[in-house]
């Protein structure tokens, strides 16, 4: 039986604003795995060095603009341009670790106004993660951590309405919210055992689609 060769790998998804930790935790989390001898990888969205990514690049530094339609559909392709890639190193038994995924999608252009349900709808049959975590942060400990960037998005007003959206597009079946207001190693103490958990338990469940 093919199955028996070995399990699949599980597939992990980090959301939350800009600053939580996500991008350093998600390099963290992989080096760790790795470390304990467990095949893992990580993975961004946005990917900037597809062909829709170098687009999506241009807009986020604000040379390029797009109308909130369009930036939304670029971002959904950017994900669907590495869907196979990810199917083939999760059945290779290759845990992924990904800093954003449709959630923050979602999320970001819905905070702009556009009908939640029309931006879910081109996520749909992309492949569902075994886990999400939310890194939440109070607005006090966000801006306590400041330094916010100057591309688009990065501003404190604009993150409120995205953490609004998250609220709505949560779910407790494979959703786990955990508090970022902490020391970084401790943050990683906690978020490896959820990991940890999530890719012990994955490789007997089938692959699912969004949503
Ligand atoms: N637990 C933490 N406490 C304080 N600062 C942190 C913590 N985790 C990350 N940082 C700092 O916050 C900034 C953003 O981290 P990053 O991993 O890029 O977050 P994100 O990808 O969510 O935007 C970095 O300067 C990082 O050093
Ligand atoms: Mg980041």
């Amino acid at each position: 039986m093919p199955e028996s060769e070995g399990k699949r790998g599980a597939f992990i998804v980090l959301e939350g604003c800009d600053r939580t930790g996500k991008t350093s935790q998600c390099k963290t989390l992989v080096n760790k795995l790795e470390e304990a001898n467990i095949k893992a990888r990580y993975m961004n969205f946005p990917d900037r060095s597809t062909q829709s990514g170098q687009l999506i690049n241009g807009y986020l530094t604000r040379k390029d603009d797009f109308t909130d339609e369009g930036i939304h559909l670029l971002f959904t392709l950017n994900r669907w341009e590495r869907m196979k890639e990810m199917e083939k190193a999760l059945k290779n038994g290759v845990n992924l670790i990904v800093d954003r995924y449709s959630y923050s999608g979602v999320a970001f252009s819905s905070a702009k106004g556009l009908d939640l349900e029309w931006c879910k709808a081109p996520e749909a049959g992309l492949l569902k993660p075994d886990l999400v975590i939310l890194l939440t942060l109070s607005p006090e400990a966000l801006a306590r951590r400041g330094g916010f960037g100057d591309e688009r998005y990065e501003v404190p007003a604009f993150q409120k309405k995205v953490i609004e959206k998250y609220g709505l597009l949560k779910d407790d079946r494979y959703w786990k919210a955990i508090d970022a207001d902490k020391t970084f190693d401790d943050l990683t103490v906690e978020l490896y055992e959820e990991v940890l958990r999530t890719v012990e338990n994955a490789g007997d469940k089938p692959l699912e689609k969004l949503w």
